[in-house]
C-alpha cells in the first residue's frame, strides 16, 4: 500500500472509530475521523482521500445521503460502508448508490484490511486508466495546420467550422470513409469554447453491440455479468466538454431514443441504474452512411436525425477534389519524410490524380507513407507506389476491350496473371523468392510461370 494514503473514518461510535484508526495506521494510512455524516461530507469536500469507511446508521445525516454526496464530490472515491447485521436492504441500497463494498458489523479486522486493500487496488487502476486516457488525448492533440485543402468545397467547410465552433450546436458530419470527418470534429472542438476540456471519442461501430450502452452511459455494479464495479460512461466523462460519436449510423434502434434524450434534455441513466444523471455535453457526430436514406428505410429514427441535423457538414470524397492532391502529397511527404527532402515525379503525380481513391485521404496518406519508406533517394517514382489495380471488373474490361473480337475467359485471365506476376517481379527487383512471397505462391510455380509467359527484366 502507498505510504501516505489517506483514509477517512465516519462513525458515531468513538470506540469503533478508534479501532479502525489503529488498524489503518498500522497499514500506514494517515487517518481522519468524523462522528457524523455532515462532518464527513465536509472533510471529503476539502481533502483528497483515497478511501472512506462510512457507517450508514448515524444521527444527523443518514449514511446513504452522506454516501451520495461523497460520490457526487468525488466519483472515483471508494467508499466502504458498514451496515448492521441482517439489514440487507440498506446494504443493497448502498451498493446501488456507488459504495465500493459493505461490511456487516461486527466485522472481522482481517476482513476490513482485505476490503481496504481491494479498494486501493481499484483506485490505483482507475487512476492509471485516467492518466492513460489523458496521455492518449494529448498525443492525439489536434494541430490546426494538419488540415489542408484549397478546393472551394473544403474552404466552405472551413468557414462553416469557424462559424459553428463557438456555438453549442450539435453538428453532424457526413462523408465517405477516410475523407477527414474526424479532422472536422477535431477542428470544431479546437475552435470551441470547450477546448480546455477533452473531446471524448467513441466509435459506435467498433464496440460490440451489447457493450455500447454501458460504454456510452456507464453501468452500476452488478448490472450484468462481468459488471464488477460501477463504471462511468463516456457521456459522464465528457461532462463540461465535447463528445464525438463516430459512426453514429451504426447505432442500433433501441439505443437511439437514449441518445435523443441526452441531446434534448442532457439526461440519461446508467445501465442497471435508477437515478437520472445530468450532463452538459456538446455533441459532434459523424457517419459514412446517408442518414436521410437510413431514416427512410426505417433504420434510423427521424426525430434523432432532425435533432442531429442542426448543423450538417458534408465532406466531399477525394476524387471530387483532385486539386487537393498535390497539396496533400506535399503535406504527407513532410509528415513521413521528416527532414528528407522528397518529391514525386511528374508521372507519379499523374497516376495519383487519376486513381479514384475509394479510401480517400486516408488511402492517399498510406500510399505516401509506404512510398517514403520504399524510396531510397529524393524522388518517389512509380515503382514506389502501391496502388491497387482497381476492381476485378475494371481489369477485365481493360483486357476485354483491348481485343474486341475475343472475350475468351482463359485468355483474359492469362493476361491478368501475366501482368500481376510481372508487377510482383518488378516490385521485388527480380528477386524471385521475394516475388513468390508477394504473390503467395511457391518459387517453383513462379519459375514455371516465368517460363510460360517468357518474362524478362
Ligand atoms: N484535408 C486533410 N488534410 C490533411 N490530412 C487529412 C485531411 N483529410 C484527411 N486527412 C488525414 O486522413 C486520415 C483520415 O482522416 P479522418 O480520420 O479524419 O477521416 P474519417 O472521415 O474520419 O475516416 P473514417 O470514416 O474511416 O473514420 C487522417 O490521418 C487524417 O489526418
Ligand atoms: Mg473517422
Amino acid at each position: 500500500m502507498p505510504s501516505q494514503a489517506r483514509a477517512l473514518v465516519v462513525d458515531d461510535e468513538a470506540s469503533s472509530r478508534m479501532n479502525i484508526r489503529d488498524l489503518l495506521t498500522l497499514e500506514r494510512f494517515v487517518v481522519d475521523e468524523a462522528s457524523d455524516g455532515v462532518a464527513g461530507v465536509e472533510l471529503v469536500k476539502q481533502n483528497p482521500y483515497d478511501v472512506v469507511l462510512l457507517d450508514i446508521r448515524m444521527p444527523k445525516m443518514d449514511g446513504i445521503v452522506a454516501l451520495k454526496s461523497m460520490k457526487l464530490l468525488q466519483p472515483n472515491l471508494p467508499v466502504i460502508v458498514f451496515t448492521a447485521f441482517g439489514t440487507s436492504e440498506r446494504a443493497i441500497e448502498a451498493m446501488k448508490c456507488g459504495a465500493f463494498d459493505y461490511l456487516t458489523k461486527p466485522f472481522d479486522l482481517d476482513e476490513l484490511v482485505e476490503v481496504v486493500r481491494r479498494a486501493m487496488e481499484h483506485r490505483k487502476l482507475a487512476t492509471e486508466v485516467q492518466v492513460l486516457r489523458q496521455r492518449l488525448a494529448e498525443s492525439e492533440e489536434y494541430q490546426p495546420d494538419q488540415f489542408v485543402s484549397k478546393t472551394p468545397a473544403m474552404q466552405k467547410i472551413f468557414k462553416m467550422i469557424g462559424k459553428v465552433a463557438p456555438t453549442q450546436a450539435t453538428v453532424l458530419i457526413e462523408g465517405e470513409t477516410g475523407t477527414g470527418k474526424e479532422l472536422v470534429a477535431n477542428a470544431i472542438w479546437y475552435h470551441s469554447t470547450r477546448k480546455d476540456k477533452p473531446i471524448v471519442k467513441i466509435n459506435c461501430a467498433a464496440i460490440p453491440e451489447g457493450l455500447l450502452e454501458s460504454e456510452l452511459f456507464g453501468h452500476e455494479r452488478g448490472a450484468f455479468t462481468g459488471a464488477h464495479a460501477q463504471r462511468q460512461g463516456r457521456f459522464e466523462l465528457a461532462h463540461g466538454g465535447t463528445i464525438f460519436l463516430d459512426e453514429i449510423g451504426e447505432l442500433r434502434l433501441s439505443l437511439q431514443p437514449k441518445i435523443l434524450r441526452v441531446l434534448e434534455q442532457g439526461e440519461f441513466q446508467r445501465v442497471g441504474g435508477k437515478t437520472t444523471l445530468r450532463v452538459d455535453v456538446r455533441v459532434i457526430a459523424a457517419t459514412n452512411r446517408n442518414l436521410q436514406e437510413e431514416a427512410r428505410a426505417g433504420r434510423f429514427r427521424k426525430d434523432l436525425l432532425y435533432r442531429l441535423h442542426v448543423v450538417h457538414v458534408v465532406v466531399p470524397p477525394l476524387r471530387e477534389r483532385v486539386e487537393d492532391i498535390p497539396l496533400l502529397v506535399q503535406h504527407f511527404l513532410k509528415k513521413y519524410g521528416g527532414r528528407r527532402e522528397l518529391a514525386v515525379t511528374r508521372e507519379v503525380m499523374t497516376m495519383l490524380k487519376e486513381y479514384p481513391w475509394p479510401g480517400n485521404v486516408r488511402e492517399l496518406e498510406n500510399v505516401i507513407e509506404r512510398a517514403v519508406v520504399l524510396a531510397p533517394g529524393k524522388f518517389i517514382t512509380p515503382e514506389h507506389l502501391s496502388l491497387p489495380a482497381g476492381s476485378a471488373a475494371d481489369i477485365v474490361r481493360k483486357y476485354a476491350s483491348s481485343d474486341s473480337s475475343s472475350l475468351a475467359l482463359r485468355e483474359i485471365l492469362e493476361n491478368v496473371e501475366r501482368d500481376v506476376i510481372l508487377i510482383a517481379l518488378q516490385r521485388a527487383k527480380w528477386n524471385k523468392t521475394k516475388a513468390a512471397k508477394l504473390l503467395k505462391i511457391s518459387r517453383r510455380l513462379l519459375f514455371t510461370k516465368i517460363k510460360e509467359y517468357d518474362l524478362k527484366p
